[in-house]
This record gives C-alpha cells, sequence and structure tokens, in this order.
C-alpha cells in the first residue's frame, strides 16, 4: 500500500483526508487528540512544499440546524496554533470560493474546507458516497493521502469517493494504527488476553466472535459483563440486561469457558459484594477489587493485551476504581498493550496512564470493526 512518502508532493495540491471530529462543547474543543495526531502527516506535507488542502467531517449533519454546531471553524483555529501556522478555513464544501481559494494555495499552505457533511443536505451525498461528489472532490487535488483512521471503516465520498478518482495513499497515523493494530490481533505474542467491557453485548458481538478464537483469554467486565452472568445462572438484580443476547452469551460460554473470565464481586448503587449476593434492587455499575485481583492473575503472564470498554461506570468517581485497577495493573506490565475505543481511550488519558499503553487508537468503531476482523474500506480502497 502506498503511503505519502511515496509522492513527490513538491508543488502539488495533495488533499489530505483527517479525522477531526472531535467533542466540541459550546465552540470550546474538550479533546484535540485527533488533531495533534495529525500534525505529522501534515507537517510532511507542508516541509515537502505541497499545497495542503484539508477535509473532515465533524459531527452528523441530519438538519440544517446542525450546521451551526458542527462547523469545522473552531478546528482551523486549534489547528492553526499547533502548527504555528496560518491556517485558511473555507466555509464551503464546493464552489468557486474554495476552487479560487485551492487555486491560490502557494507551496507549504494549508486549507481546510468545511465540513464535508454539509453535503449530506439534502440528500446524504457524502455518507452515501455520491459519485458525483467523490470525483468533484478529487478534481480539486492533483494526489490523495488518507489518514482518517477514525472513519476509515466509513464509505464515504470523502475517503472511498475521492479515493477512486485520484492517485492516493495512506498518512502515517493510518500506517501508524496498522501497524500496531494487525499485528496485536492478527499475530499476536502469547498469551494475548482481551479486555472487553462497555455497556452493550450488542456492539460487541463481532468482536467477541472473532476474539474467541485468537484469544487466550477475554476478561469481561462493565455492563455487558451482566449480560454473561445472567447466561451463567446468576441473579443479576436490576443490572443492564441485553435481553436479546443471553442465548449468544449462553453460547459462548458454553463454547469457550476456559477462555471467558466474568467478574466474581461488583460495586453495585448500594454496595460491594460478591456476585452472587446482588439483590433484586441493586445495579452493579463497577467491577469490585477481587475482581481486578482475578484480572490481575490472566494479565500478569500476557505477552500481548488489547482493552477496548472500560470495565465500570469510570466518569464516577465511586464507580471508577475497576477501569482504574485495569491502568494500573497494565502500567506494570511488560506486553504489548493497545486500547481502543472512545470511551476506554478517554478512560486511560484522564487517568492519567497514556505512557502505560503501546498504542492508544484514534477510532472508535474503526478500531472494533478491525477488532471483528472486517476490511475498512476507506483503507482497501487504497490498496
Ligand atoms: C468516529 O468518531 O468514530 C469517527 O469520526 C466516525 O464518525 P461517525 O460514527 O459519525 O461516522
Amino acid at each position: 500500500m502506498k503511503t505519502i512518502r511515496d509522492f513527490d508532493l513538491n508543488n502539488k495540491k495533495v488533499i489530505i483526508r483527517v479525522d477531526f471530529n472531535v467533542p466540541i462543547k459550546d465552540g470550546v474543543i474538550t479533546d484535540d487528540t485527533r488533531i495533534k495526531e495529525s500534525l505529522k502527516t501534515i507537517n510532511y506535507a507542508i516541509s515537502n512544499n505541497a499545497k495542503v488542502i484539508l477535509m473532515s467531517h465533524l459531527g452528523r449533519i441530519k438538519e440544517e440546524g446542525d450546521k451551526v454546531k458542527n462547523t469545522l471553524k473552531p478546528v482551523s483555529v486549534r489547528l492553526s496554533e499547533l502548527l504555528d501556522k496560518e491556517v485558511k478555513f473555507i466555509p464551503a464544501t464546493r464552489g468557486s470560493e474554495l476552487e479560487d481559494a485551492i487555486n491560490n494555495l502557494n507551496n507549504g499552505d494549508v486549507l481546510l474546507m468545511e465540513n464535508t457533511r454539509f453535503e449530506d443536505l439534502p440528500d446524504k451525498k457524502e455518507s452515501k458516497n455520491d459519485p458525483e461528489l467523490g470525483k468533484y472532490w478529487a478534481s480539486l487535488g492533483d494526489i490523495y493521502i488518507n489518514d482518517a483512521f477514525g472513519t476509515a471503516h466509513r464509505a464515504h465520498a470523502s475517503n472511498v469517493g475521492i479515493a477512486s478518482n485520484l492517485e492516493s495513499g495512506i498518512g502515517f497515523l493510518i500506517e501508524k494504527e496498522l501497524e500496531n493494530l494487525l499485528p496485536a490481533i492478527n499475530d499476536p505474542k502469547r498469551p494475548f488476553t482481551v479486555i472487553l467491557g462497555g455497556a452493550k453485548v450488542s456492539d460487541k458481538i463481532g468482536v467477541i466472535e472473532n476474539l474467541v478464537i485468537k484469544a487466550d483469554y477475554i476478561l469481561i467486565g462493565g455492563g455487558m459483563a451482566f449480560t454473561f452472568l445472567k447466561a451463567s445462572g446468576v441473579e443479576i438484580g436490576n443490572s443492564l440486561l441485553d435481553e436479546e443476547n443471553v442465548e449468544f452469551c449462553k453460547k459462548i460460554l458454553k463454547e469457550h469457558k476456559d477462555k471467558i473470565i466474568l467478574p466474581i464481586d461488583v460495586v453495585t448503587d448500594l454496595k460491594e459484594c460478591f456476585i452472587t449476593d446482588i439483590t433484586k434492587e441493586e445495579k452493579g455499575l463497577d467491577i469490585g477489587p477481587k475482581t481486578v485481583k482475578l484480572f490481575k492473575q490472566y494479565l500478569d503472564n500476557s505477552k500481548t493485551i488489547i482493552w477496548n470498554g472500560p470495565v465500570g461506570m469510570f466518569e464516577e468517581e465511586k464507580y471508577s476504581n475497576g477501569t482504574k485497577g485495569i491502568c494500573e495493573i497494565l502500567k506494570n506490565i511488560d506486553a504489548v498493550k493497545i486500547a481502543g475505543g472512545g470511551d476506554t481511550a478517554s478512560a486511560v488519558k484522564n487517568f492519567g496512564y497514556e505512557p502505560a499503553f503501546t498504542h492508544i487508537s484514534t477510532g472508535g468503531g474503526a478500531s472494533l470493526e478491525l477488532l471483528e476482523g472486517k476490511v475498512l474500506p476507506g483503507i482497501d480502497i487504497i490498496k
């Protein structure tokens, strides 16, 4: 697969698809990780005398009113600070203002186009990969670099559409994500342990099906653990239950009972107790300290660890000890340690454990789909 290094960028109009889908509250960016992670590719293009045209989506655009809160303007300001350089923001996704601005770029200049999903009104041209839109955007540049790992599981006009019409390669961020994630999933050093959490079993079915074959152990926490516990015959009280997937959990437990490790104790809204002592009124919200110890036994010997999904409702201090406990264990282990998924990444960062990890993926849905063993269309098209 071609990377940005394989192109002569000098004097070329280089379209770089980045994932600047960052959280913004009242016009303020609350986590700029994805912008920072894009800098290597953008700086490389600048220093190789490219005319840099950046494209990204932000949020979802379903009606006119969504446009105001999803403009990329604040992102252009933050990007300009991080690059220490002017970033021309063009509040359009097509037309003469955009085309003139591109034609007036000098080598090393950077332009950011408005949110690609503004093209989703009226008829989802971006999200449905309208062939004319992909062709039009491709006509604005000489080379296309996809560096939007977080969006690689989507087949949209701004990735698959443009890449179908222009010489293409991947940027440094996608390269880094693949170099870390693929060997860990497909050729892991063993023992290979997966930690799965998050609310719903339904979100993780594909991951469980794919990884239960490849991994040595799957440690399950978070809301999804209760559906597994229910399937194993435990009374879970008021805890989260994914009724539709109880049978799936039963099947997995039956077929892989030595690999699936479930919590043995829990922190509920009322107390801390053994899993068998949850009463009807109680709701489990975090794994308990005995479970953290149990998980430690598996993690201590592991050589590859992939973690997707917090093991408790970590946003609330009193239910954060399970997730913090896992972070603390991982800090002291010498292994390939990968965290993926938006919530897991933000928990790890908020608790200050970023340095403990080999890699923290910028992809939520995209890293999940890689864990499911799926092909990511935004990357496949470059191949
Ligand atoms: C993400 O945040 O997962 C990506 O930017 C993709 O966003 P989407 O789920 O709105 O397509």
